[in-house]
């Protein structure tokens, strides 16, 4: 019997950070990622919007007989988790709940930023994750909309995507946050300019690794888990023209991304 891949999506590109962790602790996995290139951003939607457009994709994911779903996109995990996990029968894996254990296990002093798209921040997704597991631990929250087009256009360590991060950023750093979440799969892109602005003494979390690990145990518990030693597939599937995603795509993962197919979703 062939081993079932693992079925990861985002609205675009910046579920690939999330895929990558994946690969690195489980390389022997398959993996079939979708991004909604199409109907990127999802942060600026309604949630009714984003939970039928995650409910689609789910279905596509589904007809490639998946063993387990990552929902790769902070903002359809805010949203869309409860009902994915009430209507599929497989494991399903967020990225708040790993981050949101990331940033509790890394604050010293108890006070936690979080960015976000505008509906993962509205939802307060984060903050009741946070203060799920220590509700001492004070969260301020911020959006960032434009880091979205920014990651999806490579622009990411240019002039506009440091103003862009000096502008949104000094909030935050003016309330003494000393760990700040990167509350979207899109801003582990712009990393690198992030921590030029936050400085030092903070540290950023994303939440790829944790929710990689999270992967690695429930394929473990289940027994789902591909032998160790073999050399898993990746297949990427779009849903608008894919060559902006290849672009970005392959500088994200070193020209490692392999053919690019463009679907399109049904109801
Ligand atoms: C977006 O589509 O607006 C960003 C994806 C995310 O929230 O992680």
């Amino acid at each position: 019997m062939p081993w079932k891949a693992i079925g990861i999506f985002d609205s675009g590109v910046g579920g690939l950070t999330v895929l990558k962790a994946i690969t690195a602790a489980l390389p022997q996995e398959d993996t079939i990622y979708l991004g909604d290139t199409a109907r990127v951003p999802y942060g600026t939607k309604s949630p009714e919007t984003v939970i039928r457009y995650s409910r689609q994709i789910a279905s596509y994911l589904m007809s490639h007989d998946i063993k387990l779903l990552v929902v790769a996109c902070n903002t359809a995990s805010a949203v869309a988790l409860p009902t994915l996990r009430r209507e599929l029968a497989i494991p399903i894996v967020g990225v708040i709940e790993p981050g949101a254990r990331a940033a509790a296990a890394a604050t010293r002093s108890g006070k936690v930023g979080v960015i976000g798209t505008a509906a993962t921040v509205k939802s307060s997704a984060y903050t009741k994750a946070i203060k799920k597991i220590n509700p001492e631990i004070e969260v301020v929250t911020r959006a960032c909309p434009l880091f979205v087009p920014l990651a999806e256009e490579g622009w990411i360590d240019n002039e506009v995507a440091r103003l862009t991060a000096q502008t949104y950023l000094k909030p935050l750093l003016d309330e003494g946050v000393d760990t700040l979440v990167l509350g979207c799969t899109h801003y582990p892109i712009l990393k690198g300019t992030i921590a030029e602005v936050m400085g030092p003494e903070v540290t950023l979390v994303d939440s790829a690794e944790q929710t990689a690990l999270t992967v690695a145990q429930i394929l473990g518990e289940r027994k789902l888990l591909r032998p160790e030693g073999e050399q898993g597939n990746h297949h990427y599937y779009v849903t608008d023209i894919p060559a902006g995603f290849i672009r970005v795509g392959n500088r994200f993962l070193g020209g490692r991304l392999g053919d690019v197919y463009q679907v399109s979703l049904e109801d």
